[in-house]
């Protein structure tokens, strides 16, 4: 919407609480030119529509109109709007209806007259805290909330979102370190999703005090919230993108495996690390240092005598292929007079919170006594941001914001007083004083954006590496995370799925946990376990706390050692595929790991999303491959795997799963459902096999080993065809595929130096393969010369094989049947047969 069609809207609520009492009482309708305005005893309740598909509900009472303004949502998105049509009770836009009753009730349905969501009772208001309820059945299930711990479906739970210190959390821990109040709903395949814009402490109960509702609220704060409609579950995590902003594109040694642990001390103990990293060959490419690496836990210093020549360390990893990630806290040592820049500089610009009668407020963390800058504040940021230089200058390639809840040791509250008065100074925000309970859940978000802006603005052709503790919604578009103090159990092994993938659909698509766990000490084979399956994961992270033994990829003798080497080979080799995924993630938000669900929306059995049937242990790696641990990973016993619609080979054989029924001619999308729905595997867990799976139709691209990603691969790309089951194709089905690269650290990309490069393939009823590589987009000389086109499962007829038409021999490598070919720009068309 134009300021000026919002200013005329705003002048119109306006004048109608201006009207005499006896005149607002009756519900007034007051059609907007894309929505709706209704007043009823006093409540206004305005819905808008900032496209076809996302509409925004804000409520108040009296003329409290609150603050037009939001620390998650873009304003571009915020500002959108488009033409509704004004129905009798309500509006709708060309994809949904909005309806209201006398009591201000909202129904949203779609145009087929499905109801979406319905409100249970009026909104309730208690002083300034209130709740808004909605009707619930028994067949909706709801995602999302960031990285809160329990079962990846939220139904029959209640949470509260409070950013709080949890060392050593429990699946039953809430709040932990994240605010994110966004959720999906699904019911029978059909998602929506909601946000609530409120940074106070809320609340969200999904059928928990009543199996009828689920309902969220606030203590206090705007009644602000988006609907995001589908009706795929994979268009709504899109629109959440859209609302929020994507995750940027990362720097591809982020996605490398990465070693830390509190702390490696002294300096040679982290060369030693890096050192048996190359000696033993396992394929890495950072190194943390944790708080004990900085002069009596003071952020932005170096213990001298521990790290000597600080610098001189940076460049010698660098030289082995390592980055560097420091952690640098929040909270700045109160050290006044002694030269402590980062205090002196911080009290010269005014730049940390107070208390209320106007004196700093002091808290105790790691360096003793400390002071908290104030975030909220545009310059305050941008000083934080200075700080990074001395570090950017030595060579340090990311940073770590931990501790950003504001986690506080003295105090009841673990964090600050309540009454901490926080300066709003920033775009789209009244300049203010609030109190913490405002700021508190959007702290940490806005400590790791000024990390992010300082780092661009000391490196601005270089992508920045943020990782944070604590976060709200938006919070991706300038960090990654990690899930905090897990613990080294099975059952934490287990949690990292369901919380990664709920991350995941919260926005935070590059997100980890601790492999092996940071609380404890993990038994061997749960090491050797976690490695495993954290190849599979986003940010592949391995960290663990003081005292606790240690969980190197050598600990625990050559036999671990050569199953955690294997997998984590194995990311490397996926490397091109997962940085394609990086990049899709970049555009559109499209987690990297992923609920079944969002692939196969409509593999549901009574309403009910697939995940349920996998109790949410099996996950996706992107759009082609599936990764099924065992649900009960302390347990030896066999355990079944529910392979969605679909053909699906075994990554690790090659072995394919054809439909359980029915043989012979296509099947309808309906049939498939039901039939593929069923197919299921009984896997006996061995200590070396995680059971992965690549979907029929996939071509993946794969890379010749590397034992750091700023190693150029040596050889071809290898593009892996596995093609769909011969004969039981069904109509939709495609063979496809896609590699992106570039540079991998710059913004270059921007100006179009990348490459992106499309495959598609087909089989025909002879058994012969074609596959198309496409023209190659964008500018970029990837670093490969030659495609080693390889088909997973497949046996030629003829043994002939032919590029654009020109004769070449087919070969067989590693099993798999094939022909190399040189790789060129405008693309091929190769015929195996
Ligand atoms: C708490 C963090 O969660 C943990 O990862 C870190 O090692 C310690 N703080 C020490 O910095």
């Amino acid at each position: 919407m134009s300021s000026i069609a919002s200013n005329r809207i705003s002048a119109a609520i306006l004048f109608l609480l201006s009207l005499p009492a006896a005149r607002i009482n009756a519900q007034q309708l007051i059609p907007m030119p894309n929505g709706i305005t209704a007043v009823s005893a006093g409540t206004t309740i305005q819905v808008t529509a900032l496209r076809n598909d996302i509409l925004r509900v804000r409520v108040w009472r009296g003329d409290a109109v609150p603050e037009d303004a939001s620390w998650a949502v873009l304003t571009s998105a915020r500002t959108s709007s488009v033409r509704t049509v004004p129905e009798p009770n309500g509006f709708a836009t060309t994809q949904l209806r909005v309806t209201l009753d006398d009591q201000l009730r909202l129904k949203v349905s779609d145009l087929a007259g499905n109801v979406l969501q319905e409100d249970a009772a009026p909104v309730q208001w208690k002083g300034s805290q209130f709740t808004v309820s909605k009707t619930r059945t028994a067949t909706d299930h709801f995602y999302g909330l960031g990285d809160k711990p329990g079962p990846l479906d939220r139904s029959g739970e209640a949470f509260t979102m409070w950013n709080t210190d949890s060392f050593g959390w429990q699946s039953y821990t809430d709040p932990i370190y994240k605010s994110i109040p966004f959720f999906m709903e699904i019911n029978h395949g059909r998602a929506l999703g909601l946000f609530l814009d409120n940074t106070w402490r809320t609340n969200f109960d999904f059928g928990r005090a009543n199996p009828a509702e689920y309902n969220f609220g606030a203590l206090d704060g705007p009644l602000d919230y988006y609907l995001i409609y589908g009706p795929e579950p994979k268009q709504v995590v899109t629109d959440w993108a859209w609302l929020t902003g994507p995750t940027p594109l990362p720097p591809l040694w982020s996605l490398g495996f990465q070693q830390s642990r509190f702390t490696y001390f002294p300096a040679s103990q982290l060369r030693e690390v890096a050192e048996r990293l190359r000696k033993d060959k396992i394929p890495s490419d950072v190194l943390w240092l944790d708080i004990d690496f900085q002069h009596n836990n003071w952020p932005f210093t170096v213990n001298e005598q521990a790290y000597p020549n600080f610098s001189g360390m940076v460049q010698d990893l660098g030289h082995e292929h390592f980055k560097l990630v420091v952690i640098t806290d929040l909270h700045i040592a109160s050290q006044p007079r002694i030269g402590y820049a980062p205090y002196d500089s911080g009290l010269a610009g005014d730049h940390f919170v107070k208390n209320p009668n106007g004196s700093i407020y002091v808290g105790k963390v790691w360096p003793g006594p400390s002071v908290f800058p104030d975030f909220t504040r545009a310059q305050t940021r941008q000083w934080w941001g200075t700080l990074y230089k001395t570090f950017v200058a030595d060579g340090v390639a990311g940073f770590w914001n931990d501790m950003n809840e504001p986690s506080v040791f003295d105090g009841s509250t673990k964090t600050m007083p309540d009454d901490v008065q926080h300066r709003i100074d920033e775009p789209g925000f009244r300049k203010r004083t609030t109190t913490h309970l405002e700021i508190h859940n959007v702290y940490g978000m806005e400590n790791s954006r000024a990390t992010y802006d300082g780092e661009l603005a000391l490196r601005p052709n270089e992508r920045p590496f943020v990782m944070t503790r604590a976060s709200y919604a938006g919070g991706q578009r300038y960090s990654t995370t990690w899930t905090g103090d897990n613990s080294s159990t099975w059952d934490h092994m287990r949690a990292s799925v369901p919380q990664l993938v709920n991350l995941g659909l919260s926005g935070f698509s590059l997100a980890g946990g601790d492999v092996g766990g940071f609380a404890g000490s993990p038994p061997p084979d749960l090491l050797t376990k976690w490695i495993e399956l954290s190849a599979f994961q986003p940010i592949d992270r391995d960290h663990s706390a003081k005292g606790t033994r240690p969980h190197e990829v050598w600990t625990d003798g050559p036999e671990q050692e050569s199953i955690r080497r294997r997998y984590i080979e194995e990311r490397y080799r996926l490397m091109p595929y997962l940085y394609t995924l990086a990049e899709e993630t970049s555009r559109d938000g499209v987690p990297i790991d992923r609920p079944l669900f969002l692939e196969f929306p409509h593999a549901i059995e009574n309403g009910t999303p697939f995940d349920a049937t996998t109790g949410g242990s099996e996950f996706l790696f992107g759009n082609h491959i599936l990764v099924a641990p065992n649900p009960s990973p302390e347990e030896v016993a066999p355990y079944t795997i529910h392979l969605p619609p679909g053909t699906w080979y075994d990554y690790w054989t090659g072995e394919r799963y054809t439909r359980a029924a029915k043989s012979g001619g296509p099947l309808d999308l309906e049939q498939r459902d039901l039939v593929l729905a069923q197919k299921t595997l009984t896997v006996t867990p061995t200590l070396e096999r995680l059971p992965v799976y690549v979907r029929g139709g996939s071509i993946l691209p794969v890379a010749p080993l590397t034992q750091s990603t700023s190693e150029v691969p040596v050889g071809p790309l290898t593009l892996r065809v596995y093609p769909l089951a011969p004969g039981l194709n069904t109509p939709g089905e495609t063979c496809a595929g896609e590699v992106y690269t570039d540079d991998g650290h710059t913004f270059d990309f921007r100006n179009g130096a990348f490459a992106r490069i499309h495959f598609t393939c087909s089989m025909a009823a002879d058994g012969s393969m074609s596959l198309a590589i496409g023209k190659q987009e964008g500018t970029w000389k990837p670093w490969w010369t030659q495609y080693r086109v390889e088909v997973v499962g497949w046996t030629p007829k003829e043994g002939k094989g032919s590029i654009d038409g020109n004769k070449s021999a087919l070969t067989r490598e590693g099993g798999n049947w094939g022909i190399t070919i040189a790789a060129k720009p405008d693309g091929a068309k190769i015929d195996l047969r």
